[in-house]
């Protein structure tokens, strides 16, 4: 399997970050995003980290964003890497609308947090050709790729996933599809107890913080983090949790739900757990 021309679908912070390291690494990248100024924030959003690894000695911004493509549907490609909004039903219409679009050899992966990748394959014509490519947050600093596979995923579609996440820089670890997969299993109990702590007020959102950050040696505290990834995307990965697994420890905590409802989605909004003006 070779993956030289890989479509994008999604080109918010994840899509973005995505599509940025694909094209450093030399491949053509199609980007769709339907949502109006989408792509416009998407070619910023890589502009911003470009120019700021350039600095470093990294590839000129232009020469890199010259390979990537903005793109109105999906189409053809030998790869779809979907990192649309964090919702089930978002995502199997797009899987059942790429299952159309690209060839039957292309290679299906999900971006997604926590939705379960047997489900997405469900969706399509060739479940052993879809799989879980889980990254981190800014994805071009952080050199975790979750592979995750789906109950039906073949050994050849992992083996090349796993291959082609190794030749964009980064370093494989391999799941089983289980509600969090291994990542955000560990992370959002440890985000959600944070957001525990505060409502409880055990203790300020400084406060908890710092004691993640000097105690723990964690580069950022799990409340800035939760800024950082979304409150809304956090109480959809609990969810997700707390319904796979039916144990109420997962239950999302009310504050953070609170945040949502009142459209503090942390950074992205301008307000989470903290104000960013
Ligand atoms: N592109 C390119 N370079 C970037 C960048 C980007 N998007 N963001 C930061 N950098 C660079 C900065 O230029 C800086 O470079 P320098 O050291 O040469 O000056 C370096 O990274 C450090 O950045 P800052 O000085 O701005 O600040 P920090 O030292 O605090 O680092 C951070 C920022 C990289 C975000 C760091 O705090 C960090 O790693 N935080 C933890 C992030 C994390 O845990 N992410 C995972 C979230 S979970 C997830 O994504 C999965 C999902 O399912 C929820």
């Amino acid at each position: 399997m070779i993956f030289e021309r890989v479509l994008v679908a999604g080109a918010g912070q994840m899509g973005a970050g995505i599509a940025q390291v694909v094209a450093v690494s030399g491949r053509q990248v199609l980007l769709h995003d339907p949502f109006p100024g989408a792509l416009d924030r998407g070619f910023e959003t890589m502009r911003k980290s470009l120019g700021k690894l350039h600095e470093k000695g990294g590839a000129a911004p232009d020469d890199v964003l010259a390979r990537v493509t903005p793109v109105e549907a999906l189409v053809d490609a030998d790869l779809l890497i979907e990192a649309v909004v964090e919702d089930a039903d978002a995502k199997k219409e797009l899987f059942r609308d790429a299952d159309l679009a690209l060839g039957p050899e292309a290679v299906l992966a999900s971006n997604t947090s926590s939705i379960p990748i047997t489900e997405l394959a469900a969706v399509t014509s060739r479940p052993e050709r879809v799989i879980g490519m889980h990254f981190f947050n800014p994805v071009p600093v952080l050199s975790l790729v979750e592979v995750i596979r789906a109950e039906q995923t073949s050994d050849e579609t992992a083996a090349a996933i796993v291959e082609f996440a190794r030749d964009l820089g980064k370093t494989p670890a391999e799941a089983n599809d289980f509600p969090g997969f291994v990542s955000n299993r560990i992370l959002m109990p440890f985000v959600n107890e944070a957001a525990y702590a505060l409502m409880e007020g055990v203790a300020e959102a400084e406060a908890i913080d710092t004691v993640a950050k000097l105690g723990f040696a964690h580069p950022m505290g799990p409340l800035a983090l939760a800024d950082l990834i979304g409150l809304d995307t956090c109480v959809a990965i609990m969810d997700v949790l707390h319904d796979g697994l039916g144990d109420p420890k997962y239950a999302p905590c009310p504050l953070l739900r609170r945040y949502v409802a009142a459209g503090r989605l942390g950074r992205k909004s301008g307000r989470g757990f903290y104000d960013y003006g």
